[in-house]
């Protein structure tokens, strides 16, 4: 019999923060009250993915298909997305944490687009942790605006490399897991291209409850599974 194999601690965790909208519902709460818990569950979580060893996050905080919510909604999100991003700039330098965005600029306002660029520039110089927030993401569309990127480049014939090299953080590596919350086991139009030979874990746990036991539980997960990348 071959051992149980004992992976490394993931270098790149992402994860999709789902179950806040049933968390609020469960309370009777507005699904605002869902999201502002989703962020606290995002703090506590960074904290957790630093003292386990990650050092990239990838969280899906709005997905190109999120515009269809309404509207009272989309405002709340944004203005918890704008103070979070707020805070976490002024903190960076503290955890040593370099902030990206990924996804589409269009049409997000230019308040926000300001912010981002201002959170990305300025943290920049920051090696110990990359929180990578995908918003006004789609992986469908990440993966057409790299072949759009190649096209401008006139390239008759592309290769893998070509695509991966045209994503929205060429430099990431791919995330060795990928984590969905609140028993929903689906990937939505999320990192289709980089979940290539990814492992998946399937919380139960709605995202505002999720904790660093819960972020334990995934990494142990992890580190038994037999990845084989398609050989043997
Ligand atoms: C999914 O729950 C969550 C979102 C669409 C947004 C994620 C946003 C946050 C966690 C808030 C703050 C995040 C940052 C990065 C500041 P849902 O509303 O789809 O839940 P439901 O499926 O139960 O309705």
């Amino acid at each position: 019999m071959s051992q149980t194999p004992v992976n490394p601690v993931p270098q790149h965790v992402a994860i999709i923060m789902d179950g806040n909208g049933r968390w609020a519902q469960e309370r009777r709460l507005p699904r605002l009250a869902g999201h502002n818990a989703g962020a606290k569950a995002v703090e506590r979580t960074l904290k957790a993915a630093q003292k386990a060893g990650v050092k990239v996050l990838t969280l899906y905080a709005f997905s190109t298909e999120n515009w269809t919510r309404p509207q009272e909604e989309i405002a709340g999100l944004f203005k918890l997305l704008a103070q979070t991003l707020s805070r976490y700039t002024q903190q960076a330098d503290k955890y040593g944490v370099r902030l990206l965005v990924s996804g589409e600029r269009e049409p997000l306002p230019p308040a926000i687009l300001n912010q981002i660029d201002h959170a990305v520039s300025s943290t920049a110089h920051n090696t110990r942790f990359t929180l990578n927030l995908a918003l006004n993401y789609g992986a469908r569309q990440e993966i057409v605006h790299a072949v759009n990127a190649l096209l401008r480049e006139d390239k008759k014939e592309i290769t893998v490399q070509d695509i991966s090299q045209h994503l929205y953080q060429p430099d990431l590596p791919d995330p060795e897991l990928i984590i969905r919350t609140s028993g929903e086991e689906r990937l939505s139009n999320f990192l289709l291209w980089q979940a290539a030979y990814s492992e998946f874990y399937f919380s139960p746990v709605l995202w505002p409850d999720f904790d660093e036991a819960e972020f334990e539980r995934a990494l142990a997960a992890y580190r038994v599974r037999r990845r084989r990348f398609g050989g043997v």
